[in-house]
């Protein structure tokens, strides 16, 4: 057993001829008008375990999108992308547990990889649930009688108890795979060599994700300043005031509650935008916050902002960078992306950038490799470097206590 980890790995059991399920985050950034895949990076990432599968019957599975949301699309086009980096054809079935999958699953043959459709499509899967609950939900059920083991590989995913996570852990032996332990190995280098001030940019539009993990960050004693960017930071400017018309998006009245409480216990570590940058007819308008009358026109963060922010970057032993500025896919806005991650490439301090976006902006920039380090995932990350248990660890965890005794 891989006991550093405290954790079985794939290395634990011998899994030739072995059906196996994969549990991975492929989930990317989609073009909003063609419904297109933009990035391929967690795609890639997620092949490194499943090229190695080549004597099993390899099962993937990964949400994309959420419902409703413009990138909840059908996993089709990751199948292809994924068969390009694995080095062979990856099935794909537009089923997660109907007959269909079944069938599909039962007629896999060794080195055979069949890609399911987006798990998000079967309802359990957008609930979390306990892991006693989670192994009883008819995912867990479908998917287990077809499988004899699972494989968690969706780092990014670690903080969600959904049934695909945490649900296998106690009826089929629970394996981490490969990019799991790059990462957390990853990290706990990373975690040794941070030193304070923590600076962490805040970005990125899941909301209620990034207020929760602003406050399990600064309670963790890892946020000694969090500089607020992209659509999070314009409900902070709502909740003390300074924008007064609705953003418009969902929850606002209730996120801007939270935001406000926030606010008010923690204010001297939180930094807002001073100015900001709309959309004017065709182009990029900047303005003093107050002076933005409709809120859901903002793109970006503004030159003097920038400017502030770009000071306490270069002061900090440690900056975190999670979510993008600005909607830097395009170039009118991609001005505060670009800035602060170039300040972050620069930085002497130890510098963590996390989520495929700001992974994708960084590839663009061609500055990668100056990060100490980049990891695949968003709000899994800031929960981990908070301290707070991960669902998906607790899984790991669960398993090994159970299936230990069986490793070869
Ligand atoms: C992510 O991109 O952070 C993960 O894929 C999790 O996605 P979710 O926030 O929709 O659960």
């Amino acid at each position: 057993m891989s006991s550093h980890l405290e954790i079985l790995t794939i290395d634990d059991f011998d899994l030739t001829g072995k059906t196996v399920f994969v549990r991975a985050d492929m989930n990317s950034a989609i073009d909003p008008k063609s419904g297109k895949l933009l990035d391929h990076s967690r795609i890639s990432e997620a092949a490194i375990t499943v090229r190695e599968l080549s004597r099993s019957k390899v099962v993937v599975g990964s949400h994309q999108g959420r419902v409703g949301g413009y990138d909840y699309v059908s996993l089709h086009e990751h199948a292809k992308a994924l068969g390009e980096y694995v080095g062979r054809k990856v099935k794909f079935v537009e089923d997660v547990i109907g007959r269909a999958a079944m069938e599909e699953i039962r007629s896999l043959r060794d080195g055979d990889v069949l890609l399911l459709d987006n798990l998000r499509l079967a309802a359990e899967e957008n609930f979390e649930f306990t892991i006693e609950a989670a192994s009883n939900t008819h995912l867990v059920r479908r998917l287990s009688s077809v499988v004899d083991y699972c494989v968690l590989d969706s780092f990014p995913t670690a903080h969600r108890a959904h049934p695909s996570i945490v649900g296998f852990a106690k009826v089929r032996p629970t394996l981490a795979g490969r990019l799991v332990v790059k990462e957390v190995k990853a990290l706990r280098n990373v975690q040794q060599v941070m030193k304070a001030p923590f600076v962490t940019v805040l970005g990125g539009a899941k909301i209620s994700d990034r207020l929760e993990a602003m406050e399990a960050l600064i309670e963790g004693g890892k946020a000694d300043k969090i500089l607020m960017t992209g659509l999070i930071a314009l409900v902070f400017l709502r909740a003390v005031g300074k924008i007064k018309r609705p953003i418009n998006i969902k929850d606002e009245e209730r996120l801007i509650e939270k935001a406000g409480s926030i606010y008010s216990k923690y204010y001297e570590r939180i930094e807002l935008p001073e100015d900001l940058a709309i959309l004017s007819g065709d182009s990029r308008v900047e303005l003093p916050v107050e002076g933005v009358e409709d809120p859901s026109l903002v793109r970006d963060i503004g030159t003097n902002t920038v400017r502030r922010y770009v000071k306490v970057i270069k002061s900090a032993g440690t900056v975190f960078a999670s979510g993008p500025p600005g909607v830097f896919e395009d170039d009118r806005f991609s001005f505060g992306t670009n800035e602060i991650l170039q300040a972050v490439a620069s930085s002497l301090g130890v510098t963590i950038v996390s989520g495929g976006h700001l992974s994708t902006a960084l590839q663009k920039l061609n500055i990668k490799d100056w990060i100490d380090y980049v990891s695949t995932a968003g709000g899994a990350l800031v929960m981990y470097l908070a301290g707070k248990r991960l669902p998906m660890f607790e899984a790991l965890k669960a398993s090994s206590e159970l299936w230990r005794s069986k490793v070869a």
